[in-house]
């Protein structure tokens, strides 16, 4: 395994920022990760391990330690019957050609997370989701190297512990596993209404009657096309703010003042708000605040349009924060993570 030394983090990341990373390696298979976290380990090294690096934010400053780019492949049917297809796929797989994938072989419980931009192995870290499905739905498990016991584990989908934008890789077991196969359970019925609203709205206005999992993707790539910026072109993270939760004594004081606030039944008798919502209401949206754009097309979405620090992007982050702290109350949180 080759080891890189003083790499730009801003060329692995889709924010197109931050400092270097002291050393940089790629993992193949999951020995590889072992190795590299037991030496990093031993030399008092701090590890990071990264997928696509589309919702990752470096700081300027880089990271003093190793960057690891999980790159471990693997597309394996582990069962397959009249209902069902569960399917082994290595963390290091770019995550839309995965959905891809599955679509063609007319399996249904991915499709509507296609075009999200990252791998296979991140998808589970912040329970990626979209258009009505989450990766939470299909997970049966995942394989990972737990580097405080130095061994490979299976954890089920419990015990990942998934909620909105959440699951114990990002909270009590921040940095403890990396993620080296996640084993999904699809489906061979076709998907079933009622659908997202951005999904039924897409249909009846294109005369759409029939579903099967591809025209799901082709409708979601449409939506995601007119809403999202390409990371590939215009530098950003997707949403960069989670959506807000809030209690329903606080929704009922807020719609006194904002009759049409929209807002979402959560399982737990919270309510999702918006956050572009919120966003937009402050007059923030299309502005550009510290060399970032609030997207406008969708404010819950910056975009780098020159900034060349995390700084920048702080002191931006920052007043949005504020700007909707000071007009409701509402304390909103990234959702990218950061090294
Ligand atoms: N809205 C506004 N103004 C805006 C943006 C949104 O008023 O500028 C309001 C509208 O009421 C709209 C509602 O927000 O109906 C929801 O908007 P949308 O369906 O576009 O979804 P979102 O809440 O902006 C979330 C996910 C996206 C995911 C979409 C579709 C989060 C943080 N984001 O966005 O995920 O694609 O739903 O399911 O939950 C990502 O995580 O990077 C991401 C793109």
């Amino acid at each position: 395994m080759e080891i890189h030394t003083n790499i730009p983090l801003k060329n692995y990341t889709t924010m197109r920022l931050g400092g270097n990373a002291r050393f940089m390696a790629e993992a193949h298979t999951p020995e590889d990760i072992a190795a590299l976290s037991r030496n990093s380990k031993k030399q008092g090294l701090p590890i990071f391990i990264l997928g696509g690096g589309s919702n990752i934010i470096a700081h300027d400053e880089g990271f003093s330690g190793l960057v690891v780019r999980n790159r471990i492949p693997g597309f394996e049917i582990l069962e397959d019957d009249a209902s069902h297809t569960i399917v082994r796929i290595g963390a290091g797989e770019n995550w839309d050609d995965i959905v891809k994938r599955t679509v063609e072989m007319n399996l249904t419980g991915i499709e509507a997370m296609s075009a999200i931009p990252g791998t296979a192995g991140a998808a589970p870290i912040q329970n990626v989701g979209a258009y009505g499905q989450e990766i939470a739905d299909t997970l049966v498990s995942l394989e990972a190297y737990d580097n405080i016991t130095d061994s490979f584990v299976v954890l089920q989908n419990q015990d990942c512990a998934f909620s909105y934008r959440h699951s114990i890789f990002r909270g009590e077991a921040s940095g403890r596993y990396t993620v080296t196969s996640i084993t999904l359970q699809l489906y061979k019925a076709p998907p079933q209404p009622p659908f997202y609203k951005a999904i039924e709205d897409y249909f009846t206005t294109n005369g759409i009657t029939m579903f099967t999992p591809q025209i799901i993707r082709d409708a979601v790539i449409n939506i995601r096309t007119e809403k999202l910026p390409d990371p590939k072109i215009t530098p950003n993270t997707g949403s960069f703010f989670k959506n807000a939760l809030i209690e329903d004594w606080q929704l009922n004081e807020l719609k006194k003042k904002y009759p049409d606030i929209p807002s979402y039944d959560m399982p737990d008798g919270k309510f999702k708000i918006p956050t572009g919502w919120l966003i937009e209401q402050t007059g923030l949206k299309g502005k550009t605040l510290h060399g970032m754009r609030i997207h406008d097309k969708n404010a819950l979405v910056l975009i780098n349009a020159s900034a060349t620090s995390y700084q920048e992007l702080a002191a931006a982050r920052d007043e949005i924060s504020s700007a909707v702290r000071d007009q409701f109350r509402i304390t909103i949180e990234q959702e990218p993570l950061e090294i």
